[in-house]
C-alpha cells in the first residue's frame, strides 16, 4: 500500500497503520516474552512510520514498539514530528496477541508527541475485537513540563 499521505480518523488510514503494526510486529526480537510487538505512527505530515520491541537476556534493557516507531519518526521529520493516529499489533506463536494496549510509559511517550488528547490509537483489547480510543482516554493528566507554579496575590 501507498502510505504517503494519509490523513488522521479515516478508514484507510486506520488500516494502513494496522498493516504497518503487523509487518513491524514480524520483525520484533522478543527472545523472551515471545511477544512479537508493532508499533505504526502517523504523523502530521502524513507518513507512516513504525518500530518493533527489541528484548535483552538483561530484561530491563528490553524496548517497546512504540518508541522505536517514534525515533523513525523524529528521525525523518526531526523536531517538528507530531504523532497524529497510532496503531499497536501483537503476536505470539504467530497468533493475534487480543490484551496488548500501549503499556504506561509508551502512553507518556506518545502524549508528549501527540497533536493533542483528541489523538486515536487503535489496538486489540480486552478482545480480538480492535479497539479505538484517544490518547487522552488512555492517559488522563498526562505529565508535562509547562507546569506553572501558582503565585499567591
Ligand atoms: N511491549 C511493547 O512493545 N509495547 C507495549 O506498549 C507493551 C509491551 C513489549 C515489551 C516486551 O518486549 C513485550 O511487549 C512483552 O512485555
Amino acid at each position: 500500500m501507498d502510505y504517503r499521505q494519509l490523513s488522521a480518523g479515516t478508514d484507510r488510514t486506520r488500516e494502513a497503520l494496522l498493516d504497518a503494526a503487523r509487518a513491524a510486529a514480524a520483525s520484533a526480537y522478543a527472545s523472551r516474552s515471545g511477544v512479537h510487538v508493532g508499533a505504526a505512527v502517523l504523523s502530521a505530515a502524513g507518513r507512516i512510520y513504525a518500530g518493533c520491541n527489541v528484548e535483552n537476556a538483561a530484561f530491563p534493557l528490553g524496548n517497546c514498539a512504540e518508541p522505536a516507531a517514534i525515533a523513525a519518526g523524529v528521525l525523518a521529520e526531526g523536531g517538528a514530528f507530531r504523532i497524529a493516529e497510532v496503531a499497536v499489533w501483537a503476536e505470539t506463536a504467530g497468533s493475534l496477541c487480543f490484551a496488548i494496549s500501549p503499556c504506561g510509559g509508551c502512553r507518556q511517550r506518545i502524549s508528549e508527541l501527540a497533536l493533542g488528547p483528541g489523538v486515536l490509537v487503535h489496538f486489540f483489547w480486552p478482545g480480538p475485537e480492535l479497539s479505538s480510543v484517544t490518547i487522552g482516554e488512555l492517559l488522563p493528566f498526562a505529565f508535562r513540563m509547562e507546569a506553572r507554579s501558582a503565585t499567591p496575590s
